[in-house]
């Protein structure tokens, strides 16, 4: 889908050709005398157009209006959030009728978060998969317009650009994470990593079993010894600001399939396992949107992905290894995988002399009960760099509309990951099942600044909506976009 920025007023936008117009009406009375804005003003002033966030009202070829069909969306205050919730609930209304150009005008001025915000939406409502159906019908949509009433300031360009170039991150990610497991392999996922390298200023490597041996990357070894496929850890480079500056480094979780292993899950849902590599998908959305972006930043992105099976080469309950760092851990339970491969991309990620690191995981269903699907789990220490590294991410998922909330970490905590076998249990003795799996990390953690983002339950759908979400690309590529 293509992507322009005009500036129009609703008597322009409603002389463009188009399937479908669509204007964002917000609460400030229309003034324009044009027939469209008219007609808006009195179906406002019949109630026909309720002024909440959200509410459509479809109009079939009006008079003096190009497009046959015209859909009012109410915008509410014009906020962000606002506009989100209208341009969702718009996009999917007029894709019924399969158009191929759309033009979305702003009946108002919009800053620039609403015009991200619309950006973002209207692809998110647009997106279809695929790759894997034999008669796949793509997107509809090929051109879509978003129309401002006055020129364009320099702050509306950029976050047009900068959405434009984050929808393209949002739907790489969506589209590995979508790809069932046997569609995407740790193989695929690093020939996707090496496909970024074609962008401007970044660069890939990718490791394979023999160099993560050498490496000492025991714990990770242990999570693919069950599998025929065989583990890659993906290393992406994006370098945009000076050679000696540090680096953020982002590590993501690429399990392609948790069955479990040898603490096997139980058969229901269990398909919903090939989104364990979300994380992994966030890291190549964000350098797919960096690519775009060229900021004049450095960003690591460190990628361990196997898969967790059930097989006579398991690693087994009780089985005790040791992580890169030299510290052992006892595997309890087969299917805390996710902390095993990232412990040891954590200890990797010393050698970048990072200025932060952050790592993103669906690393715990018990986020789900603690927050659903709304918000991300954010953990990290508590002291004057961590707070401000918490705030930064807490700022930049608000900013996005991909939001996250703060846990607490700490010594307490720390008590429940005890062994009698090795330095570290794998799993912590019951209750704070997502602090504790933070509390595992944050052992690998100890040389840097780091944040951990659990997002088991923002990185895809269930249910009849099932699929990826892109989350938290957003979060992620305005979290580095805001550091530059
Ligand atoms: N990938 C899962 C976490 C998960 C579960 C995400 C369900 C989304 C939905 C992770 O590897 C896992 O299995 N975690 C266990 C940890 C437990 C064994 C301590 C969990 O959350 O049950
Ligand atoms: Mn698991
Ligand atoms: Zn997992």
């Amino acid at each position: 889908m293509d992507f322009q920025l005009k500036t129009l007023t609703v008597a322009r936008a409603a002389a463009e050709k188009s399937d479908v117009l669509i204007v964002l009406v917000g609460s400030a009375p229309l003034t324009a005398k044009d027939p469209l804005s008219a007609l808006i003003a009195s179906a406002r002033k019949a109630g026909d157009l309720p002024d909440k966030a959200g509410k459509l009202l479809a109009l079939y070829r009006p008079e003096t209006v190009v497009p046959s069909r015209v859909l009012l969306a109410a915008i509410g205050d014009g906020k962000a959030a606002s506009v989100r919730s209208a341009v969702s609930a718009a996009v999917a209304a007029a894709k019924a009728n399969g158009p191929k150009r759309v033009v979305i005008v702003f009946a108002q001025p919009a800053d620039a978060a609403a015009v991200a915000a619309a950006v973002t939406a209207a692809a998110d409502a647009s997106y279809v998969y695929t790759t894997t159906k034999s008669k796949a019908e793509p997107r509809s949509i090929r051109h879509l317009t978003l129309a401002v009433s006055e020129a364009a300031s320099p702050a509306v360009t950029k976050a047009f650009d900068d959405a434009r170039a984050t929808v393209a991150g949002i739907e790489l990610a969506k589209e590995w994470g979508n790809r069932p497991a046997n569609h995407a392999t740790p193989t695929l996922l690093a020939e996707a990593a090496k496909g970024l390298a074609k962008l401007p200023r970044i660069k890939c490597e990718v490791l394979g079993p023999k160099e993560v041996d050498k490496l000492g990357m025991g714990a990770f070894a242990a999570v693919a010894q069950g599998s025929a496929e065989p583990l890659r850890f993906i290393v992406l480079r994006y370098q945009g600001g000076a050679k000696d500056e540090a680096p953020v480094v982002l590590v993501g979780k690429g399990i392609t399939f948790d069955t479990g292993g040898v603490s096997l899950k139980p058969a229901a849902e269990m398909d919903e396992m090939k989104f364990d590599m979300c994380g992994a998908a966030s890291v190549l959305g964000t350098f797919r949107a960096l690519g775009a972006i060229q900021p004049a930043i450095n960003v690591v992105g460190l990628i361990p992905s196997c898969e967790n099976m059930n097989d006579g080469k398991a690693v087994k309950p009780g089985d005790v290894v040791t992580s890169m760092s030299g510290q052992t851990i006892e595997i309890l339970n087969t299917d805390a995988e996710g902390r095993l491969i990232l412990c040891d991309a954590l200890t990797y990620a010393e050698r970048f002399k990072p200025a932060a690191v952050v790592d993103i995981a669906t690393l715990t269903g018990a986020c789900i009960i603690a927050l659903g699907h709304h918000t991300s789990g954010l953990f990290t220490r508590h002291d004057e760099a961590h707070d401000a590294l918490a705030q930064e991410l807490l700022d930049a998922g608000k900013q996005a509309g991909d939001v996250a909330w703060r846990f607490p970490l700490g010594e307490n905590y720390n008590e429940q990951l005890k062994s009698n076998f090795a330095d570290l249990a794998n799993i912590g003795t019951p209750g704070a099942a997502s602090i504790t799996a933070a509390c595992f990390l944050e052992n690998f953690t100890r040389k840097y600044t780091w944040a951990h983002l659990d997002i088991a339950g923002t990185a895809w759908k269930s249910g009849a909506a099932k699929g990826a979400t892109g989350r938290p690309v957003p979060l992620l590529t305005t979290f580095l976009l805001n550091r530059v």
